[in-house]
């Protein structure tokens, strides 16, 4: 079997919805201190509803392919509704990862929950805090795959 699948490969070598977007509602930044890999993460959104997501990532192949599949499953969707989206279904849309790949996903996942809270912070919108950590993600899902 390949290492990677089918899809991994394409949002790999076809990264859907690259890119900066000026008018963003909410930018979420998020970094992996093992592999120095990085993401940010640009959310529009009008009227609870995210209609467009764009990504820019600095890091390995299942970083980029993740991001991509993110950004798609959370356009069109509420920004509640993009809260819940977890790695795990990232890796499922994309037809799995390596285990040793899958800290990559949680990059995604945790770009989309920056982004969504500088849009709550930016918009003045109520949020339990505990919905978000301020501290080094990479270590709290250090064992996510296991
Ligand atoms: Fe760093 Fe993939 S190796 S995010």
């Amino acid at each position: 079997m390949a290492l990677y699948s089918e899809k991994v490969m394409d949002h790999f070598q076809n990264p859907r919805n690259v890119g900066k977007m000026d008018d963003a509602s909410g930018i979420g930044v998020v970094g992996n201190a093992k592999c120095g890999d990085i993401m940010k993460m640009y959310i529009k959104v009008e009227n609870g509803i995210i209609v467009d997501a764009k990504f820019n990532t600095f890091g390995c192949g299942s970083a980029i392919a993740t991001s991509s599949m993110a950004t798609e499953m959370i356009k069109g969707k509420s920004v509640e509704e993009a809260l819940t989206l977890s790695n795990k279904a990232v890796v499922e849309a994309l037809d799995g990862l390596p285990v040793h790949k899958i800290h990559c996903s949680v990059l995604a996942e945790e770009a989309v929950r920056a982004a969504v809270k500088d849009y709550y912070d930016k918009n003045g919108i109520a949020y339990d805090k505990e919905q978000f950590c301020d501290h080094d993600c990479a270590h709290c899902h250090e064992h996510d795959h296991e």
